[in-house]
């Protein structure tokens, strides 16, 4: 396994795969990996001649409030899962080798970036696209992995490389989750003791509208209002959102028909988890 910090030196290592007719699948994160992360890169090593993992905490996708500096890393943990699991390189950049001085382009997305995660930090899916959007460029990859667990930035990734004419297909990885069903994230790494039980709420409130969509629920306000009683019941929880979208414009419906995506952020103390599930429902 290599290691590059430099751009250039990830652009010359796929190019020249490429050139030999190689496929290559990408992991994008930013870093302290877990499950979820060693899920994507499993599936890109199986679909890929070579696999590359970023790992970048992407400064431009957290506003000032937000946890940037306090965002957990574990270098040497996350090159020796890398290297266990079979990637062929990381890309490993400081801050200023994607945002040199002077930079100025950003890539803003309209409509699905209004709801959900984009009403709660309106500028974090401008910090996505324009850091994917880079890291798609700079590795040129075939096949680019993402979790479902963040099911809006999977859909405003897939609608991104749909505009922009990109050539790599984005395939989203189902969500991978704690033996008691909390969603697996980087986060859950701040949670006190008492705060990681009380956040099992969340996937109980998700596993419980899941189960009422199941049995042929179709009123939308009906799910959120039992996923809103599971998780109030725990004084721990205060919700940032519940809602049911379209699964692919992200537009908020009130029958659930077709594709939906119902999705949940909460603070467990401070922490903010999100979580979700998606149906094909029959109207
Ligand atoms: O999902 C993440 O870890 C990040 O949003 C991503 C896609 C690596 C961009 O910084």
């Amino acid at each position: 396994m290599q290691t590059a910090d430099t751009i250039k030196g990830v652009k010359e290592l796929t190019r020249h795969w490429k050139k030999s007719g190689r496929t290559v699948g990408f992991v994008p994160t930013m870093g302290f990996l877990h499950e979820g992360h060693l899920s994507l890169i499993k599936a890109s090593i199986k679909e890929n001649d070579h696999t590359v993992v970023s790992i970048f905490v992407n400064p431009i996708q957290f506003a000032n409030s937000e946890d940037f500096a306090s965002y957990p890393k574990d270098f040497g943990a996350d090159e020796a899962l890398c290297k266990s699991a079979g990637v062929d390189l990381i890309f490993y950049p400081a801050a200023d080798e994607i945002y040199p001085p002077g930079f100025s382009t950003y890539v803003r997305m309209e409509g699905l970036t209004a709801e959900l995660c984009g009403k709660s930090r309106p500028t974090h899916f401008q910090g996505v696209c324009t850091v994917v959007s880079k890291l798609l460029n700079i590795v040129a990859p075939d096949k680019a992995y993402f979790g479902q667990k963040d099911a809006q930035q999977l859909a405003v990734i897939s609608r991104m490389a749909l505009d922009l004419d990109m050539d790599t297909q984005i395939i989203g990885c189902p969500t991978i989750r704690e033996a008691d069903g909390l969603a697996k994230s980087s986060r859950n790494a701040y949670l006190s003791s008492k705060e990681r039980q009380a956040a099992v709420v969340i996937s109980k409130a998700v596993f419980g509208g899941e189960r009422m969509v199941a049995q042929g629920e179709r009123n939308a306000a009906a799910v959120l209002t039992t996923m809103r009683a599971i998780i109030e019941s725990e004084p721990l929880a205060k919700i940032d959102y519940i809602e049911a979208v379209d699964a692919v414009t992200i537009e908020k419906i009130e029958t659930l028909c077709g594709r939906v995506l119902v999705a949940v952020a909460v603070f467990v103390g401070e922490t903010r988890l999100i979580d979700n599930f998606i149906a094909s429902c029959e109207g």
